[in-house]
């Protein structure tokens, strides 16, 4: 059955000894609750991975990087490889977010050949999509979710899409404070599980946690994550807030 899962990505935030203070403070609070029903993840900057790593020796949480090379590891100057993260016991990685695709240009194909790259090495792909604000008000956003989907995800076989987590995450409520009402968050993640049942299968599709990322905080994370295809969040500002970030693992 899927999980319910709450992922922070720090994005390029925090200096060594802000990072320290803050696992610190998410260990201390993760310690207090009893996590059975949901999976948290935290995703630091790739040179804080290890020490993220030593904080979840003692208390249940993963890891998580936020980017992945689509090369194997060779002459690729400032690339991480994904046997790399394997290397450093690493669950899961964050895929084709929305600031990936415009600041870096990432395309739905190299979304692709990173899965790939992980799900060889055992990591969890978190793949995001989500649509810019000029595709809603054009009311293409089912069209560029589906292709996203599509090009991302559906060259994999059965076992292997099972292993991934989706990332509705709207373009323009990343950051702006501007949050997907839950009805609309509903029936994307809707649209979404019904191309994965039809792609694959319902049971399938019912075996896929689909996370909502937008602006999403310690007060409207319940409501949100209380729709039937929203599994979760994948939590950008308020993750950089210990108690924030507690708050929302909570909020099931
Ligand atoms: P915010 O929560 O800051 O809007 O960021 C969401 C996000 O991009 C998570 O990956």
């Amino acid at each position: 059955m899927r999980r319910n899962i709450v992922a922070g990505n720090w994005k390029s935030n925090k200096s060594f000894n802000d990072a320290d203070e803050l696992i610190t403070d998410i260990a201390e609070g993760l310690r207090e609750f009893d996590t059975i029903d949901v999976d948290v993840i935290v995703c630091p900057p790739f040179p804080y991975l290890e020490l993220i790593g030593d904080a979840a020796e003692d208390v249940e949480f993963f890891v998580g990087a936020q980017n992945v090379s689509k090369f194997e590891d060779g002459a690729y100057t400032g690339e991480v490889s994904a046997r790399m993260l394997s290397s450093m016991n690493i669950d899961y990685c964050i895929v084709g977010h929305s600031e990936r695709r415009k600041y870096f240009y990432e395309t739905n194909q190299d979304v692709a050949e990173k899965v790939n790259r992980l799900l060889a090495e055992n990591i969890a792909p978190i793949v995001c999509v989500g649509e810019l604000l000029e595709d809603r008000e054009a009311e293409k956003h089912f069209e560029v979710i589906r292709s996203q989907v599509e090009e991302g995800l559906f060259h994999l076989n059965e076992n292997d899409i099972q292993r991934v987590i989706i990332a509705y995450e709207p373009v323009w409520a990343i950051g702006t404070g501007k949050t997907a009402t839950k009805e609309q968050a509903q029936e994307i993640h809707a649209f979404i599980r019904n191309l994965l049942a039809e792609k694959y299968s319902d049971d399938i599709a019912q075996e896929i946690s689909i996370l909502y990322g937008g602006s999403c905080n310690a007060k409207n994370a319940r409501d949100l994550f209380a729709q039937t295809d929203v599994d979760g969040g994948l939590i950008g500002g308020a993750a950089l807030k210990s108690e924030d970030f507690i708050e929302i693992a909570k909020s099931f």
